[in-house]
Protein backbone atom coordinates (compact mmCIF):
# COMPACT_ATOMS: atom_id res chain seq x y z
CA UNK A 1 0.00 0.00 0.00
CA UNK A 2 1.24 3.43 -1.18
CA UNK A 3 1.74 5.96 2.20
CA UNK A 4 0.40 9.28 2.31
CA UNK A 5 3.08 11.57 1.77
CA UNK A 6 3.66 14.60 4.21
CA UNK A 7 5.83 17.37 3.76
CA UNK A 8 5.67 19.95 6.67
CA UNK A 9 7.43 23.37 6.80
CA UNK A 10 8.73 24.80 10.57
CA UNK A 11 9.74 21.68 12.11
CA UNK A 12 12.51 22.93 13.91
CA UNK A 13 10.67 23.19 16.90
CA UNK A 14 6.73 23.73 18.04
CA UNK A 15 3.84 22.58 16.18
CA UNK A 16 5.79 21.16 12.96
CA UNK A 17 8.40 19.26 15.43
CA UNK A 18 5.23 17.68 17.41
CA UNK A 19 3.27 16.92 13.90
CA UNK A 20 6.02 15.33 12.19
CA UNK A 21 6.81 13.08 15.23
CA UNK A 22 3.21 12.03 15.70
CA UNK A 23 2.73 11.22 11.84
CA UNK A 24 6.00 9.06 11.36
CA UNK A 25 5.41 7.22 15.03
CA UNK A 26 1.36 6.73 13.99
CA UNK A 27 0.56 3.12 14.91
CA UNK A 28 -0.27 2.50 11.47
CA UNK A 29 2.81 3.24 9.52
CA UNK A 30 0.82 4.75 6.27
CA UNK A 31 2.69 8.09 6.77
CA UNK A 32 5.90 8.93 5.07
CA UNK A 33 7.49 12.50 6.46
CA UNK A 34 8.92 14.73 5.07
CA UNK A 35 10.03 17.02 7.92
CA UNK A 36 11.54 20.37 6.33
CA UNK A 37 13.47 23.53 8.22
CA UNK A 38 15.04 26.49 7.40
CA UNK A 39 18.13 25.59 8.61
CA UNK A 40 19.05 21.74 8.95
CA UNK A 41 21.53 22.54 11.74
CA UNK A 42 18.61 22.59 13.60
CA UNK A 43 17.16 19.16 12.86
CA UNK A 44 18.92 17.59 16.26
CA UNK A 45 16.05 17.90 18.44
CA UNK A 46 13.53 16.46 15.98
CA UNK A 47 15.92 13.67 15.20
CA UNK A 48 16.23 12.72 18.88
CA UNK A 49 12.83 12.85 19.98
CA UNK A 50 12.01 10.48 16.55
CA UNK A 51 14.63 8.22 17.97
CA UNK A 52 13.09 8.26 21.18
CA UNK A 53 9.21 7.72 20.18
CA UNK A 54 11.26 4.48 17.66
CA UNK A 55 9.66 6.36 14.35
CA UNK A 56 9.97 3.22 11.71
CA UNK A 57 13.11 3.39 9.88
CA UNK A 58 12.01 5.75 6.49
CA UNK A 59 9.04 6.93 7.80
CA UNK A 60 11.07 10.41 8.37
CA UNK A 61 13.37 12.26 5.77
CA UNK A 62 14.54 16.00 7.23
CA UNK A 63 15.12 18.37 4.31
CA UNK A 64 16.41 22.11 4.08
CA UNK A 65 13.58 24.54 3.04
CA UNK A 66 13.68 28.30 3.21
CA UNK A 67 10.14 29.03 2.82
CA UNK A 68 11.92 32.68 1.88
CA UNK A 69 13.74 31.19 -1.04
CA UNK A 70 12.35 29.79 -4.07
CA UNK A 71 15.10 27.74 -4.88
CA UNK A 72 15.03 25.89 -1.83
CA UNK A 73 11.53 25.18 -1.81
CA UNK A 74 12.00 23.68 -5.42
CA UNK A 75 15.72 21.93 -4.42
CA UNK A 76 13.75 20.20 -1.62
CA UNK A 77 10.22 19.34 -4.08
CA UNK A 78 12.75 17.61 -6.54
CA UNK A 79 13.48 15.49 -3.33
CA UNK A 80 10.59 13.89 -2.38
CA UNK A 81 11.21 10.88 -4.12
CA UNK A 82 7.58 9.38 -4.55
CA UNK A 83 7.34 12.10 -7.10
CA UNK A 84 4.55 12.97 -5.55
CA UNK A 85 2.93 15.06 -1.80
CA UNK A 86 -0.43 13.98 -0.81
CA UNK A 87 -0.49 15.94 2.17
CA UNK A 88 0.97 19.75 2.34
CA UNK A 89 1.32 21.38 5.82
CA UNK A 90 2.43 24.97 5.65
CA UNK A 91 3.36 25.81 8.90
CA UNK A 92 6.44 27.88 9.05
CA UNK A 93 6.05 31.20 10.77
CA UNK A 94 7.60 34.18 12.59
CA UNK A 95 5.75 36.58 15.06
CA UNK A 96 6.46 40.17 15.46
CA UNK A 97 5.01 41.76 18.72
CA UNK A 98 5.75 45.39 19.95
CA UNK A 99 4.19 48.92 19.05
CA UNK A 100 4.14 49.31 15.26
CA UNK A 101 6.90 52.10 15.37
CA UNK A 102 8.96 50.01 17.52
CA UNK A 103 9.93 46.93 15.07
CA UNK A 104 13.39 46.92 13.89
CA UNK A 105 13.88 47.56 10.25
CA UNK A 106 13.23 44.81 8.18
CA UNK A 107 11.16 43.38 10.55
CA UNK A 108 7.85 44.10 8.64
CA UNK A 109 9.28 42.92 5.54
CA UNK A 110 10.28 39.69 6.96
CA UNK A 111 7.65 38.39 8.97
CA UNK A 112 5.03 39.11 5.93
CA UNK A 113 7.34 37.38 3.63
CA UNK A 114 7.46 34.26 5.93
CA UNK A 115 4.04 34.21 7.10
CA UNK A 116 2.36 35.43 3.79
CA UNK A 117 4.26 35.00 0.89
CA UNK A 118 6.03 32.15 2.15
CA UNK A 119 3.13 30.31 2.13
CA UNK A 120 1.93 31.81 -1.10
CA UNK A 121 5.88 29.81 -2.70
CA UNK A 122 4.56 26.72 -1.43
CA UNK A 123 1.12 26.37 -2.75
CA UNK A 124 2.60 27.68 -5.53
CA UNK A 125 5.48 25.10 -5.99
CA UNK A 126 3.00 22.23 -5.01
CA UNK A 127 -0.67 22.76 -5.83
CA UNK A 128 -0.09 22.55 -9.82
CA UNK A 129 0.52 18.85 -9.18
CA UNK A 130 -1.86 18.33 -7.06
CA UNK A 131 -4.66 19.80 -9.44
CA UNK A 132 -3.37 17.84 -11.89
CA UNK A 133 -3.71 14.60 -9.84
CA UNK A 134 -6.95 16.15 -9.04
CA UNK A 135 -6.33 14.97 -5.22
CA UNK A 136 -4.48 16.65 -2.20
CA UNK A 137 -4.79 17.96 1.36
CA UNK A 138 -3.10 21.54 2.23
CA UNK A 139 -3.21 21.94 6.00
CA UNK A 140 -2.00 25.86 7.01
CA UNK A 141 -1.10 27.07 10.49
CA UNK A 142 -3.97 29.78 11.43
CA UNK A 143 -4.14 31.42 14.29
CA UNK A 144 -6.74 33.37 16.40
CA UNK A 145 -4.83 36.97 15.73
CA UNK A 146 -6.10 35.50 12.18
CA UNK A 147 -9.89 36.06 12.48
CA UNK A 148 -9.62 38.65 15.86
CA UNK A 149 -6.87 41.56 15.93
CA UNK A 150 -4.84 41.58 19.03
CA UNK A 151 -3.05 44.56 19.89
CA UNK A 152 0.59 45.05 19.28
CA UNK A 153 0.20 41.93 17.29
CA UNK A 154 -0.69 44.42 13.82
CA UNK A 155 1.48 43.09 11.59
CA UNK A 156 1.41 39.14 12.66
CA UNK A 157 -2.54 39.76 12.47
CA UNK A 158 -2.27 41.50 9.28
CA UNK A 159 -0.36 38.32 7.47
CA UNK A 160 -2.59 35.68 9.29
CA UNK A 161 -5.69 37.65 8.37
CA UNK A 162 -4.10 37.76 5.04
CA UNK A 163 -3.95 34.02 4.79
CA UNK A 164 -7.72 33.39 5.95
CA UNK A 165 -8.56 34.99 2.45
CA UNK A 166 -5.61 33.37 0.95
CA UNK A 167 -7.22 30.35 1.46
CA UNK A 168 -10.79 30.95 1.44
CA UNK A 169 -10.09 31.87 -1.96
CA UNK A 170 -8.46 28.64 -2.71
CA UNK A 171 -11.27 26.59 -1.05
CA UNK A 172 -13.68 27.91 -3.49
CA UNK A 173 -11.59 27.26 -6.39
CA UNK A 174 -9.98 23.99 -5.20
CA UNK A 175 -13.50 22.14 -5.11
CA UNK A 176 -14.07 20.49 -8.13
CA UNK A 177 -9.97 19.77 -8.80
CA UNK A 178 -10.55 17.21 -5.67
CA UNK A 179 -7.52 19.17 -3.66
CA UNK A 180 -9.04 20.33 0.08
CA UNK A 181 -7.68 23.44 1.58
CA UNK A 182 -8.27 23.54 5.57
CA UNK A 183 -6.71 26.08 8.39
CA UNK A 184 -6.30 24.92 11.73
CA UNK A 185 -7.18 27.56 13.91
CA UNK A 186 -4.66 27.82 16.79
CA UNK A 187 -5.28 29.79 20.19
CA UNK A 188 -1.91 30.26 22.20
CA UNK A 189 0.88 27.44 22.24
CA UNK A 190 3.67 26.21 24.31
CA UNK A 191 6.12 26.32 21.80
CA UNK A 192 9.20 28.55 21.72
CA UNK A 193 7.29 31.24 19.21
CA UNK A 194 8.06 34.39 21.73
CA UNK A 195 11.03 33.85 21.79
CA UNK A 196 11.90 33.26 18.04
CA UNK A 197 9.97 36.47 17.59
CA UNK A 198 11.18 38.44 14.97
CA UNK A 199 13.25 41.50 16.23
CA UNK A 200 13.06 40.68 20.15
CA UNK A 201 10.19 40.77 22.45
CA UNK A 202 8.84 44.06 21.81
CA UNK A 203 11.79 45.93 19.43
CA UNK A 204 12.74 48.73 19.91
CA UNK A 205 10.78 50.16 22.87
CA UNK A 206 12.19 53.64 23.13
CA UNK A 207 10.93 54.54 20.30
CA UNK A 208 7.33 54.56 21.45
CA UNK A 209 6.12 57.05 23.58
CA UNK A 210 5.74 56.22 27.68
CA UNK A 211 1.81 56.06 27.28
CA UNK A 212 2.81 53.08 24.61
CA UNK A 213 5.22 51.48 26.45
CA UNK A 214 2.80 51.55 29.81
CA UNK A 215 0.24 49.48 27.85
CA UNK A 216 2.48 47.25 26.42
CA UNK A 217 3.76 45.98 29.30
CA UNK A 218 -0.11 45.59 30.69
CA UNK A 219 -0.69 43.63 27.77
CA UNK A 220 2.38 41.63 28.54
CA UNK A 221 1.17 40.53 32.08
CA UNK A 222 -2.35 39.99 30.72
CA UNK A 223 -0.62 37.94 27.91
CA UNK A 224 1.41 35.50 30.83
CA UNK A 225 -2.20 35.36 32.71
CA UNK A 226 -4.01 34.00 29.34
CA UNK A 227 -1.12 31.80 28.13
CA UNK A 228 -1.07 30.22 31.95
CA UNK A 229 -4.25 29.61 32.01
CA UNK A 230 -5.62 28.83 27.99
CA UNK A 231 -1.92 27.66 26.41
CA UNK A 232 -2.14 24.22 24.76
CA UNK A 233 0.19 21.72 24.22
CA UNK A 234 1.65 21.03 21.12
CA UNK A 235 0.68 17.22 21.20
CA UNK A 236 -3.14 18.31 21.92
CA UNK A 237 -3.03 20.72 18.88
CA UNK A 238 -1.43 18.09 16.29
CA UNK A 239 -4.52 16.08 16.95
CA UNK A 240 -6.62 18.53 15.36
CA UNK A 241 -4.34 18.15 12.02
CA UNK A 242 -5.48 14.66 12.16
CA UNK A 243 -8.59 14.93 12.29
CA UNK A 244 -8.48 17.75 9.29
CA UNK A 245 -5.95 15.26 7.63
CA UNK A 246 -8.07 11.89 8.31
CA UNK A 247 -11.74 13.54 7.39
CA UNK A 248 -13.32 12.26 3.96
CA UNK A 249 -14.67 15.96 2.93
CA UNK A 250 -12.66 18.39 4.80
CA UNK A 251 -13.99 21.81 6.09
CA UNK A 252 -12.43 25.03 5.58
CA UNK A 253 -11.48 25.30 8.99
CA UNK A 254 -10.85 23.78 12.52
CA UNK A 255 -10.16 25.34 16.18
CA UNK A 256 -7.72 23.66 18.60
CA UNK A 257 -10.17 25.41 21.43
CA UNK A 258 -13.46 27.32 21.42
CA UNK A 259 -12.04 29.35 23.64
CA UNK A 260 -12.21 32.83 21.85
CA UNK A 261 -15.31 32.08 19.75
CA UNK A 262 -17.31 34.23 21.64
CA UNK A 263 -14.78 37.29 20.91
CA UNK A 264 -14.91 36.47 17.14
CA UNK A 265 -18.50 35.71 17.09
CA UNK A 266 -19.05 39.63 18.22
CA UNK A 267 -16.75 40.73 15.46
CA UNK A 268 -19.55 39.26 13.20
CA UNK A 269 -22.17 40.15 15.12
CA UNK A 270 -21.53 44.22 15.05
CA UNK A 271 -20.05 44.18 11.68
CA UNK A 272 -19.29 48.19 12.96
CA UNK A 273 -16.47 46.63 14.97
CA UNK A 274 -17.14 48.96 17.59
CA UNK A 275 -17.89 46.37 20.20
CA UNK A 276 -14.85 44.01 19.22
CA UNK A 277 -12.75 46.97 19.84
CA UNK A 278 -14.79 47.84 23.03
CA UNK A 279 -14.16 44.67 24.30
CA UNK A 280 -10.71 43.38 23.02
CA UNK A 281 -9.67 47.19 24.71
CA UNK A 282 -10.89 46.60 27.91
CA UNK A 283 -9.47 42.28 27.93
CA UNK A 284 -6.34 43.79 26.97
CA UNK A 285 -5.31 46.75 29.32
CA UNK A 286 -7.97 46.66 32.34
CA UNK A 287 -7.18 42.73 32.79
CA UNK A 288 -7.91 42.67 36.93
CA UNK A 289 -6.99 38.96 37.08
CA UNK A 290 -3.14 39.68 35.40
CA UNK A 291 -3.33 42.57 38.50
CA UNK A 292 -4.14 39.84 40.82
CA UNK A 293 -8.15 40.65 41.61
CA UNK A 294 -10.48 38.12 40.61
CA UNK A 295 -11.33 40.50 37.16
CA UNK A 296 -15.35 40.89 38.40
CA UNK A 297 -14.61 45.09 37.92
CA UNK A 298 -13.82 44.36 34.30
CA UNK A 299 -16.42 42.07 33.74
CA UNK A 300 -18.92 44.76 35.08
CA UNK A 301 -17.55 47.81 33.00
CA UNK A 302 -17.53 45.54 30.10
CA UNK A 303 -21.54 44.94 30.34
CA UNK A 304 -22.36 42.49 27.84
CA UNK A 305 -19.89 40.08 27.67
CA UNK A 306 -19.36 37.67 30.74
CA UNK A 307 -16.26 36.34 32.20
CA UNK A 308 -14.68 33.71 30.11
CA UNK A 309 -14.98 35.67 26.86
CA UNK A 310 -13.45 38.92 28.43
CA UNK A 311 -10.60 36.16 29.58
CA UNK A 312 -10.46 35.05 26.07
CA UNK A 313 -6.97 34.45 24.27
CA UNK A 314 -5.80 37.56 23.48
CA UNK A 315 -1.99 37.06 23.58
CA UNK A 316 0.97 36.65 20.91
CA UNK A 317 0.36 33.68 18.66
N1 LIG B 1 2.60 29.10 19.47
C1 LIG B 1 1.44 29.72 19.36
O1 LIG B 1 0.87 30.21 20.35
C2 LIG B 1 0.76 29.81 18.02
C3 LIG B 1 -0.60 30.17 17.99
C4 LIG B 1 -1.26 30.28 16.76
C5 LIG B 1 -0.56 30.00 15.60
N2 LIG B 1 0.75 29.66 15.65
C6 LIG B 1 1.42 29.38 14.37
O2 LIG B 1 1.98 28.09 14.44
C7 LIG B 1 3.03 27.98 13.49
C8 LIG B 1 4.19 27.26 14.13
O3 LIG B 1 4.64 28.02 15.22
P1 LIG B 1 5.07 27.37 16.60
O4 LIG B 1 4.16 27.87 17.65
O5 LIG B 1 5.28 25.92 16.47
O6 LIG B 1 6.44 28.16 16.86
P2 LIG B 1 7.97 27.78 16.53
O7 LIG B 1 8.39 26.66 17.40
O8 LIG B 1 8.68 29.07 16.59
O9 LIG B 1 7.91 27.23 15.04
C9 LIG B 1 7.98 28.07 13.93
C10 LIG B 1 8.73 27.33 12.86
O10 LIG B 1 8.74 28.12 11.66
C11 LIG B 1 10.05 28.08 11.18
N3 LIG B 1 10.39 29.16 10.27
C12 LIG B 1 10.52 30.48 10.52
N4 LIG B 1 10.93 31.13 9.41
C13 LIG B 1 11.06 30.19 8.44
C14 LIG B 1 11.46 30.21 7.09
N5 LIG B 1 11.84 31.35 6.48
N6 LIG B 1 11.45 29.05 6.38
C15 LIG B 1 11.08 27.88 6.96
N7 LIG B 1 10.74 27.79 8.26
C16 LIG B 1 10.72 28.94 8.98
C17 LIG B 1 10.93 28.11 12.41
O11 LIG B 1 12.24 27.73 12.05
P3 LIG B 1 13.57 28.29 12.81
O12 LIG B 1 13.59 27.62 14.13
O13 LIG B 1 14.66 27.87 11.90
O14 LIG B 1 13.44 29.76 12.89
C18 LIG B 1 10.19 27.09 13.25
O15 LIG B 1 10.55 25.79 12.87
C19 LIG B 1 3.33 29.41 13.04
O16 LIG B 1 2.77 29.60 11.75
C20 LIG B 1 2.60 30.27 14.04
O17 LIG B 1 2.19 31.48 13.48
C21 LIG B 1 1.43 29.55 16.82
Amino acid sequence: MDRTVVLITGCSSGIGLHLALRLASDPSQSFKVYATLRDLASQGPLLEAAQARGCPPGSLETLQLDVRDADSIAAAQARVTEGRVDVLVCNAGRGLVGPLEAHKEGSVDAVLDVNLTGTVRMLQAFLPDMKRRRSGRILVTGSIGGLMALPFNAVYCASKFALEGLCESLAILLQPFGVHVSVIECGPVHTPFPEKAEGGLGGVLDRADAETRDLFYRYLRHCERVIREAGQDPEEVVEVFLQALRAPRPALRYFTTERFLPLVQLRFSDPSGSSYVAAAHQSAFHDKAAEGSDGAGAEAEAGKLGASELRAPLAPQ
